[in-house]
């Protein structure tokens, strides 16, 4: 279990005493019928304070973020409930985990918020892309980008899946053995980012990026953790002072950015836009019909899909192989049904709706270890959400990792337990308990993109092979942007 899960069991739970949902109906609708008031409405009389942990002078609860940001959040609502008040130095920090407070502040409200001060690192990666850019400029952009994303598109692109996944699988076939005669032993994560790298590459620009991949790998690492520190000092470092991390950093910057001015290049040169993501917003015309994008806004584009589309993935895929490792039962049930729904022969999209039992364990691992476990906004005014102030400038932060572990919202909320993710049981939930791709107009625009990247995947690797555990280098969380196992998981790999 990780430090964070057993941190909040040895505390007490104030979200114990509450009303429980029954396991059928484990709903935020239903725990908003059994209690009191209806949360998230603003009740009457004057905004309420939320209430503040005690921290270190001035400071607050930095450090205690820095230590163990996962532990923090677990701790802060089942000791003070759905809605705290952190100090982070000035910054004011509010932590919601009741589903309506949420969809106050994603849906309902959500012009009175902007993406937070803590996307500057990521802004300075990133620049102006969909996912960090905002206002009229972000809407157009997504305009944009949305076709690349359909479902006719999504078509093709399982067989890019399916054949870059055969790549992988062909790879393996050569890992040598130990020297005591064992099954390979390969760490299923840094696999994973290589191959849903590749396949943002080809599916989305039609270029192949697998040789660029570990050169990549390591800058997106370097200016990940960079971005996260950025965003959680208190005083701010601008990546133009000339210290040896910001040299990293740009240095890193350098490498990511020489591959997509490359990728772009090669398509000016090849004298035709194509028909991919990347030629559509090359050929797209701003509303005066002549307006193309700037080199500037491409790179920013092209980059933000590629670094946000394959990490997030490949984590998602990793947890699983980790949890089904851990639940051979639930592996059995789904090699049994890929073996019912495609047999010996390839997959197809058509099939992809059929491996219900995939998708659920799917659900699961992406509630246990939701990739993007925290994310946050920017109060642009003075707001009441479920009955709480919530002054201008403050942030607000939606954690998928605290939301998915509430008690009042999920039963036996550490267990692993697929069942959850039936459909029928999924059409009686609040849709705001669970969000692991975010909600409101900024959710994610490849969440169909990333369900059936990863339903194809696990289907052709366990259909027919094992990934077995390695005892000796158990599961450790590393809560950065994304949440992302810290030393990979590593795996005997057998054939079935
Ligand atoms: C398991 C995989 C994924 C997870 C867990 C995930 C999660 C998320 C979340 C939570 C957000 C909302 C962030 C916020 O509201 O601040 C988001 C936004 C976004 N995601 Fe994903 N994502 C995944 C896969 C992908 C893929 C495959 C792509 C593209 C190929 C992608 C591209 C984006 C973009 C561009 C945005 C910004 C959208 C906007 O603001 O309009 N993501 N993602």
């Amino acid at each position: 279990m990780s430090v964070p899960a057993r941190a909040a069991n040895e505390i007490k739970d104030a979200s114990a005493n509450r009303p429980r949902v029954s396991p059928d109906r484990e709903s935020g609708r239903a725990l908003h019928a059994d209690a009191e008031a209806p949360r998230g409405s603003a009740p009457a009389g004057p905004p309420k304070r939320a209430p503040i942990p005690p921290g270190v002078f001035f400071f607050g609860s930095v450090f205690e973020g820095w230590r163990d940001p996962l532990g923090l959040f677990l701790r802060g609502r089942a000791q003070y409930g759905d809605a705290v008040q952190y100090r982070f130095g000035w910054y004011r920090y509010f932590l919601f985990n009741d589903p309506a407070a949420i969809k106050h502040v994603l849906t309902d409200n959500a012009r009175n918020y902007t993406k937070s001060r803590n996307y500057q690192g990521l802004k300075v990666i990133f620049g102006n892309g969909l996912l960090t850019s905002e206002g009229e400029f972000w809407k157009r952009q997504r305009r944009l980008s949305q076709p690349a994303f359909h479902r006719d598109r999504l078509v093709g692109f399982a067989n890019t899946m399916a054949s870059e996944t055969n790549r992988m699988l062909a790879r393996w076939q050569h890992l040598p053995r130990s020297s005591d005669g064992h099954a390979p032993v390969l760490d299923v994560h840094a696999e994973m980012m290589r191959l849903t790298f590749a396949i943002v590459g080809q599916t989305l620009f039609t270029t192949d990026v697998d040789g660029d991949s570990s050169a990549i790998g390591e800058a997106l690492q370097y200016s990940l953790e960079w971005a996260n520190d950025y965003a959680e000092s208190i005083v701010r470092v601008p990546p133009w002072v000339p210290t040896p991390r910001n040299a990293g950093f740009k240095k890193a910057v350098r490498t990511i950015d020489d591959l997509f001015t490359r990728i772009i290049d090669e398509r000016r040169r090849s004298g035709s836009d194509g028909d991919d993501l990347l030629g559509m917003l090359m050929s797209a015309r701003g509303d005066d019909g002549k307006e193309r994008m700037t080199e500037r806004q491409l790179r920013d584009e092209v980059l933000t899909l590629v670094l946000a589309g394959h990490e997030t993935t490949a984590n998602l895929l990793a947890f699983t192989f980790h949890l089904l490792s851990c639940h051979p039962e639930w592996e059995r049930r789904v090699v049994a049904e890929v073996r019912q729904v495609i047999g010996e022969r390839e997959i197809r999209f058509e099939d992809v709706r059929r491996l219900e039992i995939t998708r659920m364990v799917l659900e699961e691992a992406l509630r246990l270890y939701p990739p993007a476990w925290t994310f946050e906004r920017q109060a642009v005014e003075d707001d009441v959400v479920a009955g709480y102030a919530v002054p201008k400038g403050s942030i607000v932060g939606i954690s998928p990792y605290s939301l998915h572990r509430h008690p009042g919202l999920w039963e036996n909320p550490e267990g692993f337990d697929p069942e959850r993710f039936t459909p029928e049981r999924k059409e009686a939930r609040n849709k705001y308990a669970y969000l692991p791709f975010g909600g409101g107009p900024r959710t994610c625009i490849g969440n169909a993109f990333a369900m059936m990247e990863a339903q194809i995947i696990l289907a052709k690797v366990l259909r027919d092979h094992t990934l077995a555990r390695v005892p000796a280098r158990p599961l450790e969380l590393s809560p950065l942007i994304t949440l992302r196992p810290k030393h990979g998981i590593w795996v005997e790999v057998g054939g079935r």
